[in-house]
């Protein structure tokens, strides 16, 4: 038996002025983005912004349905509008706001999609997440710091 553990890296931020013109840019586009969003069943407004390596930003909002399941989050609704338009582009940032008390982190069904673009393109994603009621900012390099012994298309080869 060999017991193992496997570490998460966050950085904590006290507002956006500590962060790069660029993440900061990313956050307006974000943030304006959460405006967008349709959540008349949650009333909880998300916004992502996708940046890719050849400088195109993308957003998106949660958008929900009636038939509760079927909605989408904010983070998906733009990585795939990112991948739809631009495919083969590689995904360098991930900025997700919301107005909780704390940075919300992405779903688990939003992690498993990071993590298929970056075994896709074999890099890691900043993902950066604001809270727009606190200004409180949090940034992890890459998804593994938020699913541990993830499973990739590494995984289906047999
Ligand atoms: N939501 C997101 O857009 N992203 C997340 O990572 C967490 C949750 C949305 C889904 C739903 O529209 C609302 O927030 C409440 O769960």
């Amino acid at each position: 038996m060999k017991k193992k553990e496997i570490k998460s890296e966050f950085t904590e931020y006290d507002s956006v002025a500590e962060l790069s013109s660029a993440e900061q840019k990313l956050i307006s586009e974000a943030e304006q983005a959460a405006a967008n969003a349709y959540a008349p069943y949650s009333e909880f407004k998300v916004g992502a912004a996708v940046l890719l390596e050849n400088g195109k930003i993308i957003c998106g909002s949660n958008q929900e349905n009636s038939s509760y399941p079927v909605g989408m989050c904010a983070e998906r609704v733009a990585l795939f509008a990112a991948s739809a338009n631009n495919p083969g582009i590689r995904v360098t940032h991930l900025v997700i706001t919301s107005s909780s008390q704390n940075p919300a982190a992405p779903c688990g069904a939003c992690r498993q999609v990071i993590a298929e673009y970056e075994t896709l393109h074999n890099h890691s994603i900043s993902i950066l997440l604001k809270s727009s009621t606190t200004g409180k900012i949090i940034s992890a390099n890459g998804v593994k710091n938020f699913l541990p012994l993830m499973f990739t298309r590494k995984d289906l080869s047999r």
